[in-house]
């Protein structure tokens, strides 16, 4: 691979081999964070995500009033203030994939204070829908925003519940898209909400709004969406109940001025960052990648049952009590082999649970043979970037052949994928999916942007080189 900061040049190698270990769970990461500074007292995370997400995550619990120390890891250099000094470099600087530890002391729920600015939360939408609803619950004053893209995404799905439960929230365009400015008075009052969409932060911020309500708040969701603040509030003492229906729909219940207790936490891997080496180590046809320590929690693993559907090589050993994690959490190492891939009917009911692993399965379609319909693709136009586009004109750009019709995406594989300057439209899941294709298509692929990997990702260029054999 060649770099310069804003395209990386990515050939395809022989072989590929290697031993991967995955940043921190982006989503748990988030919730380690956010969840010590509910507790009153000092929570130990280990293994957290260094990428600018959670970074974000770990300012806002400094500005809410936690004192937020962030510690070097065995792998990790990075230590200091809460965001920590610096970006990494877009195409790695010889460092592979780095996690950090962070110490976090807080007064607790009841306690928080008033951050004396805006809230920034960057270009996490799981930091600012999370965010929102422990404002709420804090009885406190708050302006939430982020960077141009997060202005973009809808934050009515929030507004709305916290509204019902007694918030008083402004922003912009009748407060559907950010900056919002929350304010509420404890108890917020409890409700009983359905979902609009299948959303697992849409989930989240009302049951962390749940907290701060007098009662029991009630969230009603048609498919079950990823249940890590369930699980995790649970093991932090919290009274969650989760009745998951025949049909898949599921409701949630947590009993509201309940204490959150302080406790230390190990963060798995992140099944969404290692779906883009199971992908490529199934399609590439010299390939045998070891993924240590993946988080395999069920209503997270879709991509590795998915990918197994449609013919992947991939073998998966426990590896660790999900108890001794503090979250919960199950974990498994994943052995990826080359593998003849095949197309896949994937539905509605299954997108949900594979949300973010989308754009790399459509590249894993693009090199089966046969054709992959996935339907019910809508909410990925409201991600980081309209992903449905950007995935789309993405494999187009690489010569495979793509159609989309309303919220239905069809992709004919059999192709060889060739070559070509694909834009990762600020995105960072569409830089890490077109990179990966560059390991499978013949001759040079330009990935524009591509230290838009850094969000979730820091080292994965890095790691990108490593593999190569
Ligand atoms: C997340 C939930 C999903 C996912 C996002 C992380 C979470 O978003 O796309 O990357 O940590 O709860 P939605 O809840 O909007 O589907």
């Amino acid at each position: 691979m060649l770099a310069s900061p804003d395209v990386a040049v990515i050939r395809p190698p022989a072989r590929l081999r290697g031993e991967l270990r995955l940043p921190g769970d982006k989503s748990i990461s988030h919730r380690a964070l956010l969840f010590a500074l509910l507790a009153e007292g000092p929570s130990h995370i280990d293994g957290a995500g260094d990428g600018r997400d959670v970074r974000a995550t770990a300012g806002v619990c400094a500005a809410l009033g936690a004192t937020v120390e962030r510690l070097a890891s065995a792998e990790g250099s990075a230590a200091g203030s809460p965001t920590g000094s610096g970006e990494g470099s877009p195409t790695g600087s010889g460092e592979g994939t780095r996690n950090v530890g962070y110490r976090i002391a807080s007064p607790g729920l009841a306690a928080l204070g008033e951050p004396d600015g805006p809230l920034d939360c960057m270009n996490s939408g799981t930091t600012f829908r999370l965010s929102a609803g422990i404002v709420a619950a804090a009885g406190i004053f708050a302006v939430l925003d982020g960077d141009g893209s997060l202005r973009g995404r809808p934050m009515g799905r929030v507004a709305a519940p916290l509204a019902a439960m007694g918030a008083t929230i402004a922003g912009r365009r009748g407060a559907t898209l950010p900056p919002l400015a929350i304010s509420s008075t404890r108890p917020l009052r409890a409700i009983t909400y359905e979902t609009p969409v299948p959303s697992a932060q849409v989930k989240s911020c009302v049951l962390l709004a749940g907290l701060g309500a007098d009662g029991t708040t009630i969230v009603r969701e048609a498919l079950l969406t990823r249940d890590h603040t369930e699980r995790m509030l649970r093991a932090r003492g919290v009274d969650v109940r989760t009745d998951v229906a025949q049909d898949g729909s599921a409701s949630h219940s947590v009993v509201g001025l309940a204490r959150v207790k302080a406790r230390d936490e190990q963060v798995p891997g992140d099944i969404s960052g290692a779906a883009f080496w199971l992908v490529a180590g199934a399609a590439h046809p010299d390939a045998e990648l070891t993924l240590r320590g993946v988080g395999t929690n069920p209503s997270r693993r879709a991509i590795i049952d998915l990918l197994r559907r449609m013919g992947a090589d991939i073998v998966e050993r426990p590896a660790g009590d999900a108890a001794a994690t503090g979250t919960g959490e199950p974990l498994a190492d994943l052995i990826v082999r080359s593998s003849v891939l095949r197309g896949l009917d994937i539905g509605p009911d299954e997108v949900a649970a594979a949300i973010d692993e989308i754009p790399v399965l459509c590249l894993a379609a693009a090199a089966a043979t046969g054709t992959t319909r996935i339907r019910g693709i809508g909410e990925l136009r409201h991600k980081e970037s309209d992903r449905v586009a950007g995935i789309a004109d993405g494999l187009r750009a690489l010569g495979a052949h793509v159609d989309v019709e309303g919220d239905e995406i069809v992709i004919e594989g059999g192709r060889m994928l060739a070559g070509a300057t694909v834009a990762t439209n600020d995105d960072h899941r569409l830089a890490m999916t077109f990179a990966i294709a560059g390991l499978l298509a013949r001759g040079e692929t330009h990935v524009t942007e591509p230290s838009v990997a850094d969000v979730s990702y820091p080292g994965f260029f890095a790691e990108l080189e490593r593999v190569r054999a």
